[in-house]
């Protein structure tokens, strides 16, 4: 049996699809219910739906065997686990963006993020010294406020940013969904892995 951590939510539905046509469905995993742990012995495979953030603190302490998580997600926490292979899904930036025709005092930098790591990570990198702010949330409404200089934020449609007066300023990097798998397992369940590493591998040169 695999132990699976899947993200809640449309990108966990989606890599759920591509794991079904992997073959490794689960009877009911998408039928409405609070129900988080979902078992189909005949495919093998155990899913847990846990919080995006959540999947690696699963999948590096062994609770689970393989997990699918962001790659912000696993920048911003740097978990020590293995990545297998990038799912081509969810896929998004992580930018700096700031009011239209915001000009840079220097100076020391205000910064609005739930990123703190990749966004400290990025300006250590240019010698910038910054101030972080961590939200959860809304980022977008930092720098308008005068929260914050910029913020270090997910842009996928560039829709937020458009409609609250918001403009990338740089792309830090981009993002896209990951298998990631425990360390322990990859060695005693290598088989198994293997085997769905392959499989997951050939539903995505199809797609
Ligand atoms: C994310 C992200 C941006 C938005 C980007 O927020 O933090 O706010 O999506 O998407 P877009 O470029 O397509 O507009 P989310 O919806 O997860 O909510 P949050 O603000 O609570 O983090």
């Amino acid at each position: 049996m695999l132990d699976v951590a899947i993200q809640k939510g449309r990108i966990g539905e989606d890599v759920y699809a591509i794991l079904e046509k992997a073959g490794y469905g689960c009877a009911d995993i998408l039928s409405p219910s609070r129900k988080l742990v979902f078992e189909d012995e005949e495919h093998g495979v155990r899913y847990f739906w846990v919080r995006p953030s959540d999947v690696a603190i699963y999948v590096e302490r062994g609770a689970a065997d393989v997990g699918i998580a962001g790659s912000d997600v696993l920048a911003e926490s740097r978990p020590n686990v293995y990545e297998l292979l990038d799912l081509g899904v969810g896929k998004c930036r992580i930018c700096v963006a700031a009011k239209s025709g915001f000009a840079d005092p220097g100076g020391v930098l205000r910064v609005a993020t739930k990123f703190t790591q990749i966004a400290k990570a990025y300006y250590a990198k240019r010698s910038r010294e910054i101030d972080v702010i961590h939200l959860y949330g809304s980022i977008e409404l930092a720098p308008l406020l005068g929260l914050s200089d910029v913020i270090v934020d997910l842009v996928e449609t560039g829709n937020t940013l458009r409609e609250n007066g918001l403009e990338v300023v740089e792309t830090i990097s981009d993002v896209s969904a990951r298998l990631i798998a425990n360390k322990i397992s990859y060695k005693f369940k290598h088989a198994e892995l293997t085997k769905l590493v392959s499989a997951v591998s050939e539903r995505l040169g199809d797609a």
